[in-house]
């Protein structure tokens, strides 16, 4: 285990990613955790993450100087770095030049950290103050125009940093660099795989779950679905995982979930609410209310579901019983709510029907340490269907979102027929994965004028989102060859009667969302 300490979250993440790369577990911890917590830990090595504020700032966050002398290896960048040069007794001082962005760094002696490393290459910078001495016993590796010092290393102790930030795409050598520092400095050894996390996750959640049970709400997307495979390893048929159809899945995607799920889960608890949420979506065009019943609505069938496989559990007295409730939390939800190990226990409500009022539910949640693209590996490594493991994202409301108007079942058939034919000619363009997302929006309550054959037509429009982006925080409208564009339009318009125009969005995110609604 190697600890990053994270003065500022903006690369902290990062940071854990590309140890793990380097095949070296990682997780992140506060500041603010005390040394003899984060040496309760055990780690291997520490590392000092970036930091947004100058050493010298008010209220700058500090560092307890005996974790640099608790013999363990410290690696520091950026703010981490220029924190371990003061905690030792080297200088750091404003020197008046900033460096943000692009910089060349010159290897003036690369000793261990920067071997094979080039002599001039460039590197991403982010800071205002500079190291100008460096501490005893420590050499100089590297430099640049206006920092003197801009790495260092001191073998005997384990100790190096480096004044940029290794870990963003845009330096050259960076993970060479940590590799370094992991691998020939701190000594770390090579073992951490995604087969690890599965062994693990399961002992651990043999332990925690005991001879409980659990029960997984399946979405249809990756995480969930990884998530129960997991548990289910651990517990086997003791993990019931419940599928909502909530009937505003494209076309054939329940028939293809619900095989794919039938393959993997012993367990499965198919519940098909499609009449109970359309009926319950009748009349309502405004998204926020769509969205609140849909929610709503999928409560209701879960917490069903919950009271039929946990029925018989009769609470003891005190305690009282517990069931697991399997999620599919990922890891930077987990540090976006303010980090914490183990597992929390939430109450299960009062509303839940038939279930004794003094039951327990506590969260399981085999993900909480991975990312998206780790948790598609695991999936893979699982040998979960490859429908599973690469779709792409789907909200949980499905098309109910996508019709702007009233949701009926007429209008679920044409937007399904229309969203058919895109991801058909999207396939077909060999397109898949370089977009993102390409939602389909029928306008329901627009009609407008055209002619097909020889008569007039009054029809409604559909609009096709097609974006890129890499976390769905920010998107940007995806430039698709005219000619797919082409294929798209003439196809829906002749084969989807009701639909007599194609339009393209072209707004990136922000301002516009990636959904209409
Ligand atoms: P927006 O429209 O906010 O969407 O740009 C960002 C991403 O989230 C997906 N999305 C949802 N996913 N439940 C989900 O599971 C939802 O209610 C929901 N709403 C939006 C959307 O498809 C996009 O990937």
């Amino acid at each position: 285990l190697v600890l990053v300490v994270d003065f500022g979250a903006q690369y902290a993440q990062l940071i854990a990613r590309r140890v793990r790369e380097a095949r070296v577990y990682s997780e992140i911890v506060p500041h603010t955790m005390p040394v003899a917590d984060m040496l309760a830990r055990r780690p291997k090595a520490i590392i000092l993450s970036g930091g947004p504020s100058s050493v010298y700032a008010e209220g700058a966050p500090g560092l307890d100087p005996t974790l640099l002398t608790a013999g363990l290896p410290v690696f520091g960048m950026c703010y981490g770095f220029q924190l371990m040069a003061r905690g030792l007794g080297g200088e750091v001082a404003p020197t008046g030049a900033r460096e943000y962005g692009r910089t060349e760094v010159r290897v003036d002696d690369p000793g261990t950290l920067l071997a094979d490393v080039p002599a001039e290459h460039r590197v991403w910078m982010s800071h205002g103050d500079s190291v100008v001495a460096a501490p005893e016993g420590f050499s100089v590796l590297a430099s640049t125009d206006v920092t003197p010092v801009a790495a260092f290393e001191d073998l005997t102790r384990r100790l190096a940093g480096v004044q940029w930030h290794p870990e963003v795409m845009h330096t050259e050598h960076g993970q060479q660099v940590l590799e370094h520092f992991l691998h020939d400095i701190a000594g770390c050894r090579q073992t951490w795989t995604m087969l690890n996390i599965v062994e693990e996750q399961v002992e651990a959640i043999r332990a925690q779950v005991g001879e409980g049970r659990a029960i997984c709400a399946l979405s249809g997307g990756v995480d969930s679905a990884v998530a129960a495979a997991i548990v289910q390893r651990a517990i086997g048929d003791r993990l019931t995982c419940v599928y909502v159809d909530h009937g505003m899945m494209r076309l054939g995607e329940t028939d293809q979930v619900r095989r794919d799920f039938e393959e993997v889960f012993d367990e499965l608890d198919v519940v098909d609410a499609a009449d109970q949420f359309v009926d319950a979506l009748a009349g309502v065009t405004e998204p926020e209310e769509k969205r609140k019943i849909i929610g709503r609505e999928f409560i209701r069938t879960f917490e069903a579901a919950q009271a039929r496989v946990f029925a018989d559990l009769v609470p003891t007295s005190g305690e009282g019983e517990t069931a697991y409730l399997v999620q599919g939390t990922l890891y930077p939800d987990v540090v976006e709510s303010g980090g914490g190990a183990g597992t929390s226990t939430i109450k299960s409500h009062h509303n839940v029907g038939g279930l004794p009022d003094d039951l327990t539910f506590a969260l399981v949640e085999p993900l909480r340490v991975l990312f998206k693209d780790e948790v598609r590996a695991v999936g893979e490594q699982l040998g979960l269907p490859s429908t599973m493991v690469w779709r792409q994202p789907f909200p949980g409301p499905g098309l109910g979102i996508r019709i702007i108007g009233e949701v009926t079942r007429e209008r679920l058939d044409l937007l399904r027929q229309a969203d058919a034919i895109a991801r058909e000619e999207l396939t077909r363009a060999g397109l898949d994965r370089d977009i993102w997302q390409m939602p389909v929006v029928l306008l329901a309550d627009v009609h407008s004028v055209g002619v097909q054959g020889d008569g007039r037509t009054y029809g409604h429009p559909v609009v096709i989102r097609p974006v890129t982006s890499e976390d769905a925080m920010t998107a940007d409208w995806a430039r698709l060859p005219f000619d797919v564009l082409e294929r798209i339009s003439t196809r829906i318009t002749n084969e989807v009667e009701a639909v007599n125009r194609v339009v393209l969005d072209v707004t990136s995110k922000p301002p516009g969302t990636i959904e209409w609604e």
